[in-house]
This record gives structure tokens, sequence and C-alpha cells, in this order.
């Protein structure tokens, strides 16, 4: 291992004049008789390291008939350059670890995203996709400092699960049953009493019950981890399976949440910026040359914020100039295109809807006094919509219970989280937030597949 350097490491320390070794794989090889240009990427930056090779090597035959993306290690001499990078490399000894054949999937011609998904497991050669990733394992770092300076406490909630956090009955089925013989009772219905775990269990849609457990027992805590959905939406902002982010503080209100969740988006973008500029910089060049200029923009600007019935005039009374496909009236869940609209170009920033009807809203949100509007909190961003979706939590038993019922819900199924309101109960708040769209926002990438390593989404699930 430490016989070698990563391309980082060279262009960070540029030991000129040094001999080094490093590793990777070739992204474009030009020869000639004399020597060869061989431009080299090991994955731990966005730089690329250049090679010259001379033709004097020994294999030089074999070296310079290498093809792009074939892996090798280099010995060389580290000098001075005036190229588009401050130091190169020329080469001593060529290793070659494996030669690629002429049906490499990657090959210049085509690189479409779309055709880069159906090799996804390849797709980290790319300058593309390698950005991307480098990016993502900076927003989790960041995320973990900002929550953990905040006094958040990073909690760990179960995955398997038998209670519907959402109440959206958008939940994957865990079992061992046999499915060609299901166990049944004696009614003909499936018994889940037989099943694993002696009762029906799912997949999670989200840590926050479990969450607010510790919340309100550790005051701060907050998730990180990979959630399921089995909505049906196949679109460019939704996966079956995506990491989310949820906070929940006791003693926090709604407008404390909402706090939160600008200065952790801020905080995700500053460090994005210092930590990932080479990224973001190649990212816009390619896909969305404004992308800087705005992140700028919404680090140095506070977030709009503006209530449900609010947004709803704002929406109707453009709609006597904008064109929306849905129609706008008090009641309506806001569809991506509102959303937009508000977001891009009505408030052209982040917006922090509020107080929403308790209809269009999960069971476990605070009801307002006008017993029409839930303390919900959504904050919708340019280019994609809903980033995050938090509360203010119904800490009242009676008032939790009589909505439980009215959506007919099974509180036997939940004793646990209504045994928080009878013991102890504190007003308290959280949010979740969808690291792919925290990605896509951050990185000007339009389409949620090409944020995560491998997508899931309805009929796919390759790799
Ligand atoms: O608005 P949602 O459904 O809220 C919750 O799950 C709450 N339990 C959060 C909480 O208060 N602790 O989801 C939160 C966020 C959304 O705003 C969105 O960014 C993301 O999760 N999200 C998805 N991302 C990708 N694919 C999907 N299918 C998503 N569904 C939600
Ligand atoms: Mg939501």
């Amino acid at each position: 291992m430490s016989d070698y350097l990563l391309v980082k490491k060279v262009f960070d320390n540029r030991p000129v004049d040094q001999v080094i070794t490093v590793k990777g794989w070739i992204k474009s090889l030009r020869q000639s008789k004399k020597f060869s240009f061989m431009v080299l990427n090991d994955g731990s930056t966005q730089k690329d390291l250049q090679i010259i090779v001379d033709g004097t090597l020994s294999n030089y035959e074999e070296v310079s008939k290498l093809l792009s993306g074939s892996s090798v290690e280099v010995e060389g001499l580290l000098v001075a350059s005036q190229g588009k990078q401050p130091v190169e490399m020329q080469a001593k000894k060529v290793h070659i670890f494996c030669a690629n054949t002429e049906d490499y999937p990657l090959q210049k011609k085509e690189t479409s995203l779309e055709y880069l998904r159906e090799v996804a497991h390849l797709r980290s050669r790319t300058n593309t996709f390698s950005a991307v990733f480098r990016l993502r394992h900076v927003l989790a770092q960041a995320t973990h400092e900002f929550f953990s300076n905040e006094n958040f406490y990073y909690l760990h909630t179960p995955i398997i699960t038998s209670s519907d956090a959402e109440g959206a009955g958008e939940m994957f089925r865990v079992s061992t049953m046999n499915l060609d013989k299901p166990h049944r009772t004696d009614k003909g219905a499936l018994d889940f009493s037989k099943d694993y775990f002696a009762r029906e269990t799912f997949l999670s849609v989200s840590g926050q019950l479990e969450a607010e457990t510790f919340a309100v027992g550790m005051g701060r805590v907050y998730t990180f981890g990979p959630t399921f959905r089995s909505e049906n939406s196949n679109t460019a902002r939704h996966l079956s399976e995506f990491w989310m982010i949820e906070p929940e503080a006791a003693f926090f209100t709604l407008e404390d949440n909402a706090t939160l969740a600008t200065n952790y988006v801020k905080h995700m973008i500053k460090r994005a910026m210092e930590q990932c500029g080479d990224e973001l910089e190649f990212l816009a060049s390619r896909y969305s040359p404004d992308n800087l200029k705005t992140l700028e923009h919404v680090l140095n600007s506070p977030f709009e914020t503006v209530t449900y019935t609010n947004a709803i005039e704002i929406l109707q009374e453009s709609a006597k100039s904008h064109k929306f496909d849905y129609p706008v009236s008090w009641g309506i869940d806001l569809q991506t295109e509102h959303e937009r609209f508000l977001a891009e170009q009505y408030f052209k920033r982040p917006t922090i809807v509020t107080d929403y009807p308790k209809e269009i809203k999960s069971f476990y949100m605070k009801l307002n006094d006008d017993g029409k509007t839930v303390r919900a909190m959504d904050v919708l961003v340019p280019g994609i919509g809903e980033l995050i979706g938090g509360s203010q939590r119904e800490d009242n038993y009676d008032r939790l219970t009589k909505r439980m019922s009215d959506l007919k819900m099974d509180p036997t199924n939940y004793w646990w989280y209504l045994d928080l309101r009878k013991y102890g109960s504190v007003p308290h708040s959280g949010f979740g937030l969808g690291f792919e769209r925290a990605m896509m926002y951050i990185s000007g990438m339009t389409n949620i597949r090409d944020v995560i390593p491998f997508p899931r989404s309805p009929k796919n699930a390759e790799f």
C-alpha cells in the first residue's frame, strides 16, 4: 500500500523531482513512435495525471497499444509542467495489470447517462460518476458533522419494522413464508403468526417513529439510513430505495425545525463548495452551467417562508398567466409543478411551506388551533420541488388517538408510540431530507438514478 501515491496526493503534495509510483486506469493514450501520452486516473480526485511514456521502455510495444480503461502501475519521475496540470510524470516502468480488449463497454462515443445506467458497475470509471460519488461522500460527512455540532446523537433505527411510519401503505413486505404454500388461518387468510417474526413485517419507510422515542429521552437524535417505498412512481425524483436523514428534537417548535433545516442545507452546500470545487465545476460544465452561481446565491440568502394557504393564493393568482396541468384550490396536495413554480419562478429560492391541511399530511403532525391545518413544513427547492418534509409532532394523547381513529389506523400497532404521549410528553419536531434529492440539488444532476450507486425503481433492481 505505502509503495504508491494516490493521484490526489500527487497533486496535493507535488513531490517534484522525485520518483514515485501511481496506480490506476488509463483514460486515454495517444501513441507515436518515440513516445506516448498516457492520461491516468485513479478515482481519488477529479484531476488526471499526464504521463509521458518514452519509446525506450522495455515493454513500450505493449504499453503503447493499451486501450482506455486498462489498469496499470507506473513508476516515474514527477516533473513540473507548463500544461493544464502543474505536474506531469515521466514513466520509467509500466506494469500492466489488465489490458482491455476492444469490447470495453465504456467507449468515448457511447457515454449518455441513460447508457451508463445499463453499465452501472462501470460508472465509477467515468469523470461524471466519480465526481458525483466523491460529492456524495462529502455530503454524508458534512451531515454527520453538522448534526454532531448541533448536539444531535446519531441513531440507528431498524430497517425491518411492523409499523407504517407514514400511514401511506407503501411498504415492501418482509417474509420467509413459502409463497407456494403460505400459512393460512382457518378462514383462509394469510397467517403471519406463523411467519418468521410471528407478525406482519415490512421494510421501513422512515425511521421517524423510532427516532421520536429517543428524542423524548436523549433530546436530540438523527438517523441516516436507507428507506424503502413501494410507491409506483417512475419519475426522475423517486426511488424505491433511498437514503434519508431524519433529525428529531425534543422541545423544538416548527420554527426551530425550519431553522435547523435551513442551516443543514446551507452547511452541505458550504462543504461541497469547499471540498468538491473541481467536481462541482466539472458537473456544471457538463450538465448545469449556472449551478455554482445558484449554490452561491442559496448560501448567501435566507429561505422564503410561506403558509400553505398563502401559497395556494399565490398559485391561484399566478394561474391567470401561468398554465398549470393540475388545477389549484385550497385542500389539494401540491404537485411538483406547483412546488417548482413557487421555488423556481415565484420566490426564486428555497421555500418553506408550512401549515398544510391535515387531510393531505401524515397522522402524527400537530393539529393547529383552527382544527383544519397541521404544523407541517415542506422545503421546496428550485429544480427539484420537495427536498424536505417535516413537522411538529402531535404530543397530545387524545388528539393523536382521535386522528388515528379518523384514519382507521389500529392503535394497538402503535401502543409504544402512544406511550410517548402518555408519559413525559413534550413538544417535539423533526424532518426528513431525501439524501438523493439533496445530491441532485447540489450536483445539478437531473435524474435521481444518477446520484445513487445502484438505483432501485419499479421493474429495476439490476446489480
Ligand atoms: O416527506 P416524507 O415522506 O417524510 C417522511 O418520511 C417523514 N417521516 C420525515 C420526518 O419528518 N422525519 O419524506 C421525506 C423526504 C422527502 O422530502 C423527499 O426528499 C424524500 O424524503 N423522499 C424520496 N426521495 C426519493 N425517492 C422517494 N420515493 C422519496 N420519497 C420521499
Ligand atoms: Mg413529503
